[in-house]
């Protein structure tokens, strides 16, 4: 074994849900008879009708399929909710922890958030949502954003959850591509202090075309800000679910049959609608959360992600909710009112398990160690990561400073298409290393290639494939499956592929470089190039514009625009402020450039092809490591950009 290694303290594996040797078997155990394991594993959840199929699954081009349980019969919303109820209900689900510290906490009971639940689920009902109907969410990380959630689940309602901090173009995409009939939205977020226009940017979506298909918007008062009511368009949340019985019979759905809808960015065009469905899906969420968090029926764990996103749905919502357990959730951000937040937090609640973002990390180490260690932080056992590399610097950081050495930190690397986590350590099974997300979980096959698709063993780098499937894979793209095939198993045949860069050392361990594609990851959010670049050119300014990622400190990359004007336009602060607006307004802030250049012209190939491996090298500052530049057409771009970067 290399040096840097962080052995399972000897205390944590006594105890471990999941050993050392535990791991060795079971790993092998999944590859060897993915049947039985599967069949075994699935038993964890609740089903109407128990599955007699387990693995169904094809990758070959002309025979493409991906089932799992496919004659099983569940309800997702009774697995997170009602079999608790007899042994449970009076445990506290959730604790709701408002933007503001001051403000009240609410203890939600699994008695009572069923029946909030079935509440909003028969509300639904009357108003004319059923089975495979889609159900836009976009509410601040309150409450009844899980109550939504499950509530579609209850009744087979698809949902789709838009992260809060989009901007009505970004809505109004979603709602046209999945014919979304109904929305769910607040008066107002609130994050850290600042208020956000949720209910105005959903009328102001709904203005959009091709959104047509929405005939209800139910408003939950949560500010108590001023908002315009289009009746009969628009009804108050509490207004409809009010006097609705407590109960509600669930929809029996097929472990194939649709649960949820969530958008995200590609290398090119629009957001793909990532599809997952009922059963393969829960079982991931719900054993991955168990495993890697070691979850023990007194823990308190605390996911720090946005429902918005993944790790929401699967670390908030389906994952602990089915696993019976007691979970923060927090409407504010990580440095308000300061930078002890996050650690106040825990004391306040005692947090056991802690999963966050490596940006987080890295912003509040910015702060220095004052803010953590004016708190106790003694609840904690085990510490997460999600969404990007994590530098081996934040990695200590967070180990010494925040765990006080104590709690094996579990980096955990995954995708929205994944469902769940597919790489990390097992707190009580494999020694950490930082920077590296480890092993692969039980059934996951990762492996190397080179550009041609070539397996490259030991010791290497590369990009990261599977060779095979789990039962919590993304099933398609919604509405365009070809998409779905050509993005994810054209690249190479047999296996899906990734889009991430991988290093495997040689103790067989896995180190994710980074995506290879077209893909920036800002603070653990992904956004696509061309998103930004389509958003930069619809103004009447601009010619033309390439965007490309660049390491940031602090967000792991930024991005960086290169804008070409078109003939007689003058490039001054003011147009590059607007076209800074220009982004916010029509993707959201997450995709706000950190830098504009103004590019008289951009390298192209031959061909037109725009080549991005230069520009990046040029945002880097690196012009040194520009390498080969004679396939281009007019090689002299690049000189002219260079020294405006220089000078910049
Ligand atoms: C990156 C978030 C390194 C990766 C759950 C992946 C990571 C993309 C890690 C998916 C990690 C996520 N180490 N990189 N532990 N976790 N990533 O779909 O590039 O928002 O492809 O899912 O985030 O982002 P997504």
């Amino acid at each position: 074994m290399s040096a840097d290694v962080y052995p399972v303290p000897d205390a944590f594996a006594a105890n471990a849900r999941i050993r050392r040797d535990d791991y060795q078997r079971l790993y092998a155990e999944s590859l060897r008879d993915p049947d039985a394991f599967w069949g075994e594993a699935a038993k964890r959840l609740d089903w109407m009708r128990a599955p007699t199929r387990v693995k169904d699954v094809s990758y070959a081009l002309e025979d493409f399929r991906i089932r799992w349980f496919a004659d099983g019969e569940l309800n997702a919303s009774v697995n997170c909710l009602d079999r608790h109820l007899e042994t449970r209900g009076g445990k506290t689900a959730l604790i709701f922890e408002p933007d503001s510290p001051d403000g009240d906490v609410q203890r939600i009971s699994y008695r009572e958030l069923h029946a909030r639940v079935c509440k909003l689920a028969n509300a639904l009902r009357n108003l004319g949502i059923g089975k495979g109907d889609r159900v836009t969410i976009y509410l601040p990380m309150i409450p009844e954003a899980v109550v939504a959630m499950l509530a579609c689940a209850r009744i087979g309602a698809v949902h789709m959850v838009v992260f809060g901090g989009f901007a009505p173009n970004s809505i109004a995409d979603r709602v046209a591509d999945c014919g979304s009939k109904l929305i769910i939205t607040a008066d107002e977020g609130l994050r850290g202090g600042k208020k956000v226009a949720l209910k105005a940017n959903v009328d102001a979506a709904l203005k959009l075309p091709g959104t047509n298909s929405v005939e209800t918007v139910l408003v939950v008062r949560h500010t108590d800000g001023a908002v315009d009511m289009q009746m009969p368009r628009d009804r108050w949340y509490d207004a409809v679910v009010d006097g609705q019985p407590g109960e509600c019979e669930p929809e029996r759905m097929n472990a194939e049959d649709p649960l949820f809808i969530l958008y995200t960015s590609g290398s090119t065009g629009k957001p793909k609608g990532v599809l997952h469905t009922t059963g393969g899906y829960l079982l991931w969420a719900a054993y991955t959360h168990e495993a890697v968090f070691d979850l023990r029926d007194d823990d308190v764990f605390w996911c720090t992600a946005d429902v918005g996103w993944v790790t929401g749905h699967s670390y908030i919502v389906y994952g602990p909710l089915a696993n019976g357990a007691t979970e923060v959730i927090f409407e504010g951000v990580p440095n308000f009112p300061d930078a002890s937040r996050f650690w106040q937090t825990i004391d306040k609640h005692q947090v056991s398990l802690f999963y966050t973002a490596p940006t987080a990390i890295r912003a509040l180490m910015r702060e220095g160690d004052a803010p953590v260690k004016r708190t106790s932080r003694a609840s904690l056992r085990v510490l997460g990561t999600v969404g990007e590399p994590i530098n081996p610097e934040a990695w200590r950081w967070y180990h010494e400073t925040v765990g006080d050495a104590r709690c094996p930190i579990v980096d955990t690397w995954w995708q929205t298409e994944t469902g769940g986590i597919l790489i990390s350590p097992l707190p009580g099974a494999i020694d950490a290393k930082p920077g590296s997300a480890t092993r692969p979980f039980f059934g996951v096959q990762p492996a190397i290639v080179d550009a041609e698709g070539k397996r490259l063993e030991g010791a290497t780098e590369g990009n990261l494939v599977l060779l095979d499937s789990w039962p919590g894979q993304m099933r398609t793209v919604y509405g365009d499956h070809q998409r779905f095939i050509d993005t994810y198993f054209k690249t190479y045949p047999g296996s899906y592929f990734t889009g991430d860069g991988c290093r495997r050392d040689e103790d067989g361990y896995y180190w994710i470089t980074g995506r290879v594609d077209d893909v920036i990851n800002v603070s653990g959010h992904r956004i696509g190039t061309a998103e930004v670049e389509s958003a930069l050119v619809s103004h009447h300014d601009v010619a033309e514009a390439a965007v490309v990622g660049f390491p940031h400190d602090i967000k792991g990359q930024g991005i960086y625009a290169y804008v070409t004007l078109k003939q007689g336009i003058e490039a001054n602060d003011d147009l590059r402020k607007a076209l800074v607006q220009q982004v916010r307004s029509e993707i959201g802030p997450t995709a706000t450039p950190d830098h504009i250049q103004w590019a008289p012209g951009l390298p192209k190939t031959r061909s037109g092809k725009i080549m991005r491996r230069i520009l990046r090298k040029i945002a880097e500052n690196a012009p040194d490591q520009l390498g080969d530049t004679s396939t281009l057409a007019d090689p002299s771009v690049v000189d002219a950009l260079v020294r405006e970067r220089r000078e910049a």
